[in-house]
């Protein structure tokens, strides 16, 4: 399939939906504490999409159970929200979450540190989180694809972080994943020409080791496969001759 282009009044309806899924993403914000469960995020979640009016975009997709991803330290990223046992202080908890209104979906994810963590651990939050912005400032017309991809390498890399290769960014708009693809690694300079009305959905997931990652018996969470911290940052961006607007900000 080929890139789609939105017109303006497409962006400005993802626009909607981007503030909205932005929404959710502050009431799981102010949930996150010690001593919460990721089900308890979960419920933080459904209320606000429910008193906003949207639809999750993630639950019961591919059979998916819940409207959040969370993924607490090893684990990457589609962890199932659980109440096995709580958020202790030292914790991070990436957030993932998507929303569909008026048919146009919107993707963000988020990782938040739970008490005190680690100087090692916090410095991976913030190298992922200015990868990801490095890599939306090259969502601009006449750019490329790579140029994207190559910002979060680069950044990531000269940390000696572990860049995760099976899972990538996406197009989206009337569909949660549209082409293209959007990898975290790869030459800048290659790739589609980027042209004002794509809208993508850009998200480093950066590991403190190896890149392997693997999936568990539960058939959705992925974790490192050293067992090493793991971060995710994601916003949904559409191009524009103006420059790149963060749909989910
Ligand atoms: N946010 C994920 C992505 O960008 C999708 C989550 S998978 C789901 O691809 F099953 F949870 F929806
Ligand atoms: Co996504």
């Amino acid at each position: 399939m080929a890139i789609q282009i939105k017109s303006a009044n497409e962006i400005d309806k993802m626009r909607t939906s981007g503030i909205a899924l932005r929404q959710v993403h502050n009431a799981v914000k102010a949930a996150v504490r010690v001593g919460a469960t990721t089900m308890d995020l979960e419920r933080a979640a459904v209320a606000k999409i429910e008193e906003l009016g949207a639809i999750s975009a993630f639950k019961g997709y591919h059979g998916y159970p819940a409207v959040l991803c969370t993924s607490v330290n090893n684990e990457v990223i589609h962890g199932i929200p659980h109440d096995r046992g709580a958020l202790k202080s030292g914790d991070i908890v990436s957030v993932d979450c998507g929303v569909i209104i008026d048919g146009y979906y919107s993707d963000a994810a988020v990782t938040h540190a739970v008490g005190e963590i680690s100087p090692a651990v916090a410095k991976l939050l913030r190298v992922t989180e200015a990868s990801l912005y490095a890599a939306i400032d090259k969502a601009v017309v006449g750019g490329r694809l790579g140029d994207i991809s190559n910002a979060v390498q680069v950044m990531c890399e000269r940390e000696g972080y572990g860049i995760v290769r099976e899972f990538v960014g996406h197009g989206i708009g009337r569909n949660m994943h549209e082409d293209p693809q959007v990898p975290n690694f790869g030459p800048a300079g290659k790739g589609p020409r980027l042209k004002a009305g794509m809208v993508l959905a850009i998200e480093p997931m950066i590991n403190i080791g190896t890149a392997d990652v693997k999936v568990l018996e539960d058939g959705w969470t992925a974790v490192t496969t050293d067992g090493s911290i793991s971060a995710h940052f994601e916003h949904t961006v559409a191009i524009t001759k103006d420059g790149p607007v963060i749909l989910t900000r």
